[in-house]
């Protein structure tokens, strides 16, 4: 079974071509810059970049899977959640391609989507979903921090999430503080690697309280307090990493806490992370070094962690072989699409 899956929920304009578990081609053509020149995404630039690169990104998956539109036999897109504008851009481009073809649409809902993007892995990138065990799946990206438990393939319920700012919501709001670029995740995540004294004074929220929720806008404003306080700091690279180092300690160190504790809970003992911040070298080195022995940590590729079509169209299979019902061609995007 060949299909293509489109990604435009928010910056990325994304397809993939996948067939039976194997990534043929995963085209990502990333907004960041035109972004960065605002301090965070606009939503109608966004939606007009989709337009003005979907069909490059979309030909070249095509081309890249060494395939045709007419080969294929489903086409799905992601549905939600995401920016209204931008979801519609792929959503209506893969009814229309289903709609001529009279294949399939599946639409997906993107953090689902992200459940299961540390399963795609080999090369060429494969699902390796024979390996699959029960988990407890972190996704932590610029929007989002979720705790999930995957009872199985397809199977899970939310257990928690953040209840003010994402993790890369307090990368990012923090960078800007310290004037560096958007997004500022990668740049602190390079800054802190040079830090000789990572700060520790800054707060772990919620990290003692028996919830699976997160919350960072405390340690966002704790930021600013020392910030305000040690104006000097911005004028000084070594403290710089110092601070850098000192917040992402402090975020790494609630994710594991809690991801951890409850994976111990539920007597999993497999965690898989994925998402954006997925990317981060500390959050990284942590949580596959202390975990508990015996434990599976799975992190998805840094190239599935951010937004990407390949995890769409890998998720879309799973769905089809499960005997999941395509979505009606005329299906709504779901912008505000919670996880249950
Ligand atoms: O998943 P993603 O591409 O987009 C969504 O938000 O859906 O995630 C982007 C987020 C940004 O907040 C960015 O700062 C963060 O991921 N990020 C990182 C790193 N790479 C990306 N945060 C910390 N360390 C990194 N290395
Ligand atoms: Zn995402």
């Amino acid at each position: 079974m060949i299909i293509l899956a489109l990604e435009t929920s928010c910056d990325e304009t994304s397809a993939a071509v996948v067939r039976d578990g194997i990534v043929l081609s995963n085209v990502v053509s990333s907004q960041t810059r035109l972004h960065a020149e605002y301090g965070g995404v606009v939503p109608e630039l966004a939606a007009r970049e989709h337009l003005k690169n979907f069909l490059p990104v979309a030909r070249q998956a095509l081309a890249d899977a060494n395939t045709s539109v007419a080969a294929l036999d489903a086409v799905a897109a992601t549905q939600g959640p995401g920016l209204p504008t931008a979801l519609l851009v792929g959503v209506k481009a893969a009814q229309a391609i289903a709609f001529t073809l009279q294949r399939p649409f599946i639409g997906i809902h993107h953090h689902e989507a992200h459940l299961y993007s540390p399963w795609i892995t080999g090369d060429p990138p494969a699902a390796d979903f024979a390996r699959f065990e029960p988990n407890l799946s972190l996704i932590v990206s610029g929007g989002h921090t979720l705790l999930v438990h995957v009872e199985s393939e397809l199977k899970h319920h939310v257990l928690g999430s953040t209840i003010d700012d994402a993790a890369g919501e307090c990368f990012d709001k923090v960078g800007k503080m310290l004037g560096l670029p958007y997004p500022a995740g990668p740049e602190i995540d390079r800054l802190a690697r040079d830090a000789r004294r990572p700060y520790d004074r800054f707060p772990r929220p919620l990290i003692h309280e028996p919830n699976d929720d997160f919350s960072f806008s405390g340690l966002k404003t704790s930021v600013r307090y020392f910030l305000r306080d040690h104006p000097q700091v911005l004028e000084d690279r070594a403290e710089l990493c110092n601070v850098c180092a000192g917040v992402q300690n402090a975020i790494v160190e609630v994710l594991r806490a809690k991801t951890f504790r409850a994976a111990e809970r539920l007597g999993l003992r497999c965690v898989t992370v994925s998402g954006g911040v997925a990317c981060n070298s500390r959050l990284r080195q942590v949580f596959t070094s202390e975990h508990p022995r015996g434990w599976t940590v799975r992190f998805a590729e840094n190239r599935f962690c951010t937004d990407n079509a390949a995890m769409i169209g890998i998720l879309a299979e799973q769905k089809l072989k499960h005997g999941i019902s395509p979505s009606p061609l005329d299906a709504e995007i779901q912008p505000g699409w919670t996880l249950a």
